[in-house]
């Protein structure tokens, strides 16, 4: 029961609490094996279209990586001499992210195993324990750059 001065009408806003309780929710649901768990404010991106912001081209230097969570998955954009790639950040052997790897030219070797993908193709360059190169690809995605921003299409 809300109490108040007699003749006024209050109106009680529970958009604040209704947030809260998703937060609650999201937190609470059981997670797939491998997939970390991204806040709800980091999910939220601008779009246009299929197309996401990611990121400012100055963030990601050249030779470099940016890892960007995406509601399922993460994507990893790499800057190759100033061109910009997008592949799921998530090795095929066992998943571990590739954005943490080490980039030489095109290829991207992989820290944990080293697997090594060719982030403009995603074609695998390099794997072992009898998996064929030729059988594993890493996934890509379009990429964009609109002035000074980056826009990935997942
Ligand atoms: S997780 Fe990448 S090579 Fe094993």
């Amino acid at each position: 029961m809300v109490r108040g001065i007699p003749g006024k009408i209050y109106v009680l806003c529970l958009c604040f609490m209704m947030d809260e309780n998703e937060k609650e929710k999201e937190v609470k649901a059981p997670k797939p094996f491998g997939v970390d768990y991204v806040p709800y404010s980091r999910r939220v991106r601008a779009r246009q279209g299929d197309f996401t912001r990611v990121a400012l081209t100055s963030e990601i230097l050249p030779g470099r990586a940016k890892a960007v969570d995406f509601e399922k998955f993460k994507v990893a954009i790499f800057n190759i001499e100033g061109k910009f790639y997008a592949i799921k950040d998530a090795c095929p052997h066992a998943e571990y992210p590739l954005a943490k790897g080490t980039l030489r030219g095109e290829v991207v070797s992989c820290s944990s195993h080293n697997w090594q993908f060719n982030v403009r193709t995603g074609d695998c360059v390099r794997a072992d324990h009898g998996n064929d190169p030729k059988n594993v690809q890493v996934r890509t995605f379009p990429v964009e750059v609109r002035g000074d921003e980056i826009w990935v299409k997942v």
